[in-house]
């Protein structure tokens, strides 16, 4: 399995900021990137919704490109469908290693940093789903977290990106209320929320803000070599290669994509895929 390459999703273009980490922490490797952006906003969508999103992603990724690993970059799929990945992980023959965004920072908090209170920006799904505050709890962590579900914020990026008057004016709300929470450091909990972290930095400056991103990174280093998945061969490369797939709207995708900070240089046109699930198809597995 291990010249295969790695599988990463999103709901949409959020995604993108982690490909960008791995694609400098993980340079041998080659990445497949799908946007469910037939899909997206999944923060506002039902729980069987995004569950059934997720299990279509996976099976695709699984089938048509035989990924060795995936990479859930979205906070919501991550969040809301956690037992998806883990049942469908353990299916695969071999199991197929997932890097999630919650479980690499909340056990940053819980070992090294050394926040009281932190709080949580993330879309009404996540914040719905207490996938962050359980995890802390089982861990043990001993860190107060304020949650805050910051509406159709992701949209909002996704569709115009961070330089819009609508998208200022929902910033200064939703920074206002964790700043009177005298939170001392914010967590971007949506993939999306990393494009507007200058803005929320500027808004916030008592508090430092923690990107998931940089975690999932080195976390997704740390299972290839543990489970002797990496890219054996050297491909003299700084960054990773990458292919790019949407579920729709490629032009946008591709449009808003080259004007966000990151990924600008890699950027190449999306190919439109269909995703949807057929059930009679057997699980994949590779000698
Ligand atoms: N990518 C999603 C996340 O990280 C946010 C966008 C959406 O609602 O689809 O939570």
């Amino acid at each position: 399995m291990a010249p295969h390459p790695i599988g990463i999703f999103d709901s949409g273009l959020g995604g993108l900021r982690v490909l960008d980490r791995l694609m400098h922490t993980l340079p041998d490797e080659h990445f497949v990137y799908l946007g469910d952006t037939l899909h997206m906003p999944y923060g506002q969508k039902t729980q069987a919704e995004v569950e059934q999103y997720v299990e279509d992603c996976l099976h695709w990724l699984f089938t048509v490109h035989q990924v060795k690993m995936v990479v859930v970059a979205c906070n919501t799929a991550a969040s809301v469908a956690a037992h998806v990945f883990e049942r469908e992980s353990a299916q695969r023959q071999p199991a197929v290693p997932f890097v999630d965004p919650v479980t690499p920072i909340c056990r940053w908090l819980k070992t090294d940093a050394r926040y009281s209170h932190v709080g949580l920006m993330a879309t009404p799904a996540t914040v719905a789903s207490h996938r962050y505050p359980k995890l802390l709890t089982d861990l043990q962590a001993d860190v107060r977290l304020t949650q805050l579900a910051c509406g159709n914020l992701a949209t909002v990026i996704e569709e115009g990106g961070g330089n819009t008057a609508a998208c200022a004016e929902l910033l200064a709300g939703f920074t206002g209320i964790l700043s009177a929470q005298q939170v001392e450091a914010v967590i971007l909990g949506c993939t999306h929320y990393p494009y507007v972290m200058d803005q929320i930095a500027a808004l916030m400056p008592e508090a430092e803000i923690l990107d998931p991103a940089v975690f999932m990174a080195l976390e997704a280093k740390r299972l290839l070599a543990e489970t002797a998945l990496a890219n054996p061969q050297s491909t003299g490369r700084d960054v990773a290669s990458v292919d790019y797939f949407v579920t729709a709207a490629p032009d946008q995708f591709y449009e808003t994509s080259r004007r966000m900070p990151f990924q600008a240089l890699a950027m190449k046109q999306p190919t439109v895929v269909s995703i949807a699930r057929t059930p009679s198809v057997e699980p994949f597995s590779v000698q």
